[in-house]
């Protein structure tokens, strides 16, 4: 197993913003596998899923997946759909400590409302889709974490602090 912290959990649970938070405190450097797909195709994630379809976007996030299997010591912040895959929950399990933020649908929604750029809830009606991915992914989530973290009760700074004492202690006892 490789020594990444890697971020999992739905649209708007914070995982970009918890990334780049652990990267500055504690140095290691962030990789973003949705901006990696965005920098790699040279067009937005709408767009991939407007002209290609969701299989080919899902398709570029287990090719991301795949190019960082030898990567250590980074943190990995991923889209919320990656664990959909069996290859992808394996991968993320192999590259590292994978922390699975949680927070709740009321959260989710008041966090993703304001932002067009998550084609799957560019819809009329984005609770009835928060709830029903979040019913079949949050066993997928369960099972790929190593650890869940409640966010709606906490700052981004308890977050950062609890993964980081977290994912050293699983470091030092798994040598
Ligand atoms: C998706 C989440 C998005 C992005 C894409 C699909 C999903 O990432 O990968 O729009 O299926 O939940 P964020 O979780 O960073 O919004």
């Amino acid at each position: 197993m490789q020594r990444n912290i890697i971020l999992i959990g739905f649209m708007g649970t914070g995982k970009s913003t918890i990334g780049r938070k652990l990267s500055r405190t504690f140095g290691y450097p962030l990789i973003d596998a949705d901006q990696m797909i965005v920098e790699q195709e040279g067009c937005s994630i709408p767009e991939i899923f407007a002209d290609r379809g969701e299989k080919a976007f899902r398709d570029l996030e287990t090719s991301a997946l795949r190019s960082l299997s030898r990567h250590s010591g980074h943190i990995i912040a991923t889209g919320g759909g990656i664990i959909g895959r069996p290859e992808n929950r394996r991968l993320l399990r192999h590259l590292g400590y994978v922390v699975w933020l949680v927070a709740s649908p009321a959260e989710i929604l008041a966090r993703t409302a304001r932002n067009t750029n998550r084609p799957l809830l560019n819809n009329d009606h984005p609770e009835e889709t928060i709830r029903n991915l979040l019913e079949i992914r949050t066993p997928l989530y369960r099972a790929t974490a190593h650890l869940a973290i409640e966010t709606d009760q906490l700052s981004f700074d308890e977050v950062a602090t609890g993964i980081i004492e977290s994912a050293q202690y699983y470091f030092s006892s798994h040598e």
